[in-house]
């Protein structure tokens, strides 16, 4: 398989790059931490190198070094189609080399082999109380598929250790292969009557979510699908889902236990949910004015929300010092096709406003909208408007990053992750000048 092919080509380089690095500069220090840093999230400290992506402070993230508008314009799209497909978009993840259009085609065609969905994992998400969060649907699914993978099963058998990236792949493509019709089988069996159309083989990845949810506008939404799942597919290696997808990866557990294991970090409010909030936030600006609210209206309504010590959902970033330019692409999307959504137009107005409101404050260090500002709208104005589901569209983007970055990690054979904590007592005597009374191991 392509991919394959790919990766064994430009592996034996990185793994000298890495060799080198690591045998003669061992010793070479890349940052301090201090004690407030680890009260405090482990905030900034670098822990982690990850290739595949990199979030720039000033132009936002970059894929295998690309922006987000130059990803947009190079990747390969099906004739007919304004946004890429994400087949092109895991060869540049995976590969690290823009694809052709065929090659593009080759992971799409992939993906179709394996797109179906084992009856055992419909009968679980059917046999679970049609309350339970959809995220929580999603991650059992993956973990019920686990039974199928490839890189357990051949480690059992004695596989060798430089070849732990082969089926680490082979199961990164299985499973990215179901996660489309894995979200339809939620929403459909969730929200609508439970029945779902059958992959169309004429569409691709993207496309065919739109399809099978049978979303009533459907080439649009295919194309906001394309769109959404191509933004959303990495945020370099430090956040939530990727931090506990390479802790769990480093432990050889296969990329479902992985993969499952991001997604229940990325289900949390203050990493994945943060974006139903948003459209919660935006629909309660909405409906507190009579009429379409004036700039004015808008500054003095944002300031009582500060006033009062609520944050305003969709705005600042921990890493981003300028808009978030994957928002920036859903603005220009909704430009395109939903001008006159009135919603979409409020937010153009918070745009015109919140950030000089939110400088005034003078502590917040981003005050411009970062991506979820703007995408439950779009979903909403599409008719996806069940808030708590976002998070698993966000989750079938996310796992194309999340897997190849486990494939990487088990290519450059990166060992177990075990750093090490201390205790109270021992901070105390450190501040105070005294030597640790207990040994700390390095
Ligand atoms: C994303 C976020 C968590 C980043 O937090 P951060 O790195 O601590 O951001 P900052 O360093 O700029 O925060 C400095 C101060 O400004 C506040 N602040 C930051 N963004 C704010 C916002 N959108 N509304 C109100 N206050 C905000 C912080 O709460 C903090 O206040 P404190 O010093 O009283 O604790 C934060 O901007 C936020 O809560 N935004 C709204 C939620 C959101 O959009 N989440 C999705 C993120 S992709």
């Amino acid at each position: 398989m392509i991919l394959h092919d790919r990766i064994a080509e430009i592996l034996p380089d990185w793994r000298n790059r890495v060799n080198r690095l690591v045998t003669e500069h061992r010793d070479f220090k890349v940052c301090d931490v201090t004690i407030s840093q680890i009260y405090q999230g482990i905030r900034g400290v670098q822990i982690q190198v990850a290739d595949i992506s990199y979030v720039d402070p000033y132009e936002g993230i970059r894929l295998r070094g690309y922006t987000i508008p130059e990803v947009l314009e190079k990747l390969p799209r099906l004739p007919g189609c304004e946004f890429p497909m994400a087949g092109g978009l895991y060869f540049l993840l995976m590969a690290d080399a823009l694809p052709t259009f065929e090659e593009a085609m080759e992971v799409e065609n992939e993906w179709k082999k394996h797109m179906e969905i084992p009856r055992h994992v419909v009968n679980m998400i059917h046999s679970m109380p049609r309350e339970t969060h959809p995220m929580t649907l999603f991650s059992q699914a993956i973990m019920a598929l686990q039974v199928d993978s490839i890189f357990a099963r051949q480690y059992l058998d004695g596989l060798t250790k430089t070849d732990y990236w082969k089926p680490t792949l082979d199961d990164s493509i299985r499973l990215t292969a179901k996660l489309p019709s894995l979200a339809a089988i939620i929403y459909n069996w969730k929200y609508r009557n439970g029945e779902i159309n059958a992959p169309n083989p004429d569409l691709d990845w993207s496309g065919n979510f739109a399809y099978m949810i049978e979303n009533p506008n459907n080439h649009e939404y295919e194309e906001l699908c394309r769109l959404f799942f191509l933004l959303h597919s990495d945020h370099e290696g430090a956040n939530v889902s990727a931090h506990t997808a390479h802790l769990v990866n480093s432990a050889l557990s296969d990329i479902y236990l992985t993969s499952a294991a991001a997604m229940n970090g990325l289900a949390g409010p203050l990493h994945g949910l943060a974006n139903q909030e948003c459209l919660r936030w935006l629909l309660k600006v909405y409906n507190s004015f009579e009429s379409f609210p004036s700039k004015d209206e808008l500054a003095d309504f944002a300031r009582r929300e500060l006033k009062s010590g609520r944050v305003i959902p969709g705005y600042g970033h921990a890493v981003l010092r300028t808009t978030d330019p994957r928002f920036t692409a859903q603005f220009e999307f909704a430009r395109k096709y939903l001008p006159d959504d009135e919603l979409y137009q409020l937010v153009c107005r918070i745009y015109e406003v919140l950030p000089d409101i939110l400088k005034e404050t003078g502590k917040i260090k981003n005050p411009y909208p970062n991506v979820d500002a703007i995408n439950g709208t779009l979903q909403y104005h599409y008719g996806v408007r069940e808030f708590d589901f976002y998070t698993v569209l966000f989750g079938v983007s996310r796992i194309l990053g999340i897997t190849a970055h486990a494939v990487w990690a088990r290519a450059l054979n990166k060992p177990i992750e075990r750093p090490k904590s201390l205790t109270t007592a021992m901070l105390e005597e450190r501040v105070a000048g005294k030597p640790d009374t207990i040994e700390v191991a390095m």
